[in-house]
């Protein structure tokens, strides 16, 4: 059995390459000609990624592509989507295409509050730390002065601070509950840096506060962190055209799909099986353009699904009604997002992505990521309850089963032509490329 190893993180990217292809790799040689396969063949680019992360051996590539058409606010974006999920991007760029003509997408902030927290214990009488909280909060504005300057000369800075108590949830268990704006930036580092500064304001203002007894004087300060949850940091997108358009498949009548597609939304509304995959497939857009804009997905997807079941059950985020034969269809979501800081300034393609966005502000980008979260559940709704999206779906991942079944090029061009006319099976396919090679 291989043996654990100190100290791996000092080791040469070579010797880390070795000791990993070696130790756990059947064939260590071809093992490393894969993973050099995928560094950059720019070593300045290689070393930018390389320094992104601890112990980089190689790096792992997502498919980037682009969903023309999506007219917001009356703007036309090219969005860039980073995806390995092959039908995603031609779901978007279809619906992208849909509302082009149907006076594109509008989109709303609603909010752009972020959050942060220091969780702390208090062994004492709350109504004295309410007066302590009281002359408190100006001395942590003072000493967190020098970290919110730059921050209030974009506009920004600490919105303020409250304190809560939560023993009713956990014995002796407060917060400094602060909210922030934090503008173009994503605002993690500045938040955590505040609440880090708040922290040691809080304990050190506690040991000298003369109203306190020895043991309310010792404040225990568990954690100081950002919090992913910001219900106040949201964006409404929405479309809308009369029912009648909604002229989507042969077997179904215009309106009967308007209201089969807001059967489905009420389904995913009350249903959480239904609404964690409606969900998923609107973050399939989602995270695609969170992640080529450098922003951080892991975030956005647990904001998301939190906000999900902000009402006590997990639910769908978008919403649809007709009115007046008009069919409406939104979204409502969390998104806090950034356009400058992190990789936005770091990550040549990342950045690229930005410029090909138009270089937009934190704002229009959270506007930009929320259409293409209500474009692909209108790609997936209507094709669910229209075809069922296995067609679709599997004509996307033909190639790959092709490429799986080590096809040609010819043999890739034959059977493309031969699936357009028929059901694409990973059988099927597998019988019709011993067939043409026969
Ligand atoms: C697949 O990645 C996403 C869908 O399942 C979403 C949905 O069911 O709404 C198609």
């Amino acid at each position: 059995m291989t043996k654990p190893i100190s100290g791996f993180s000092k080791l040469t990217k070579e010797e880390k390459i070795d000791w990993v292809t070696e130790n756990f790799t059947q064939n260590a040689a071809q093992s490393k000609k894969i993973l050099q396969t995928y560094w950059n063949q720019d070593k300045i680019v290689q070393q930018l990624h390389d320094e992104f992360i601890e112990n980089t051996i190689t790096n792992l590539y997502v498919p980037q592509g682009i969903a023309p058409n999506f007219l917001i606010n009356d703007t036309l974006y090219a969005i860039p989507m980073a995806i390995e999920e092959s039908s995603v991007i031609a779901a978007a760029s279809k619906a992208a295409k849909f509302w082009l003509k149907r006076g594109g997408f509008k989109s709303e902030i609603l909010g752009t509050e972020k959050v942060g927290q220091v969780h702390f214990i208090f062994k004492g009488d709350t109504k004295k730390l309410e007066s302590f909280f009281t002359y408190l909060k100006p001395v942590l504005l003072a000493e967190s002065a020098s970290l919110t300057t730059s921050m209030e000369k974009r506009g920004g800075g600490i919105k303020d601070i409250v304190l809560k108590d939560k023993t009713h949830e956990l014995d002796h268990y407060f917060q400094l509950h602060a909210t922030f704006e934090t503008k173009d930036a994503m605002g993690a580092n500045f938040i955590n840096s505040c609440l880090e500064q708040f922290a040691t304001t809080l304990k050190k203002e506690a040991a000298h506060y003369d109203a306190f007894s020895t043991p309310e004087k010792d404040v225990e300060i568990v954690m100081s962190i950002l919090s992913n949850y910001v219900p106040n940091c949201t964006v409404r997108a929405e479309v809308s055209c009369p029912a009648e358009d909604l002229k989507l498949s042969a077997e179904l009548t215009p309106q009967h799909t308007a209201e089969k597609i807001i059967q489905a939304i009420k389904i995913a509304q009350v249903e959480p099986y239904r609404a964690v995959t409606h969900n998923k497939g609107i973050m399939n857009g989602i995270d695609a353009v969170v992640l080529a804009t450098g922003n951080d997905f892991r975030a956005i997807e647990a904001g998301v699904h939190a906000y999900a079941c902000r009402n006590g059950r997990y639910s769908s985020l978008t919403h649809a009604e007709i009115e007046n034969g008009i069919f409406k269809f939104w979204i409502e979501l969390p998104l806090a997002l950034g356009t400058v800081g992190g990789l936005t300034n770091l990550h040549p393609l990342v950045k690229l992505n930005l410029e090909m966005l138009q270089r937009p502000s934190a704002q229009e980008l959270m506007q930009i990521v929320a259409v293409a979260g209500l474009a692909q559940n209108f790609a997936a709704v209507s094709s669910l309850v229209t075809t069922g999206i296995q067609k679709g779906h599997m004509k996307m991942h033909l190639l790959n089963i092709l490429n799986q079944l080590g096809a040609n090029e010819n043999e890739k061009a034959i059977l493309v032509e031969h699936f357009k006319t028929n059901p694409v099976t990973h059988h099927g396919v597998e019988i019709q490329l011993s067939t043409i090679r026969k």
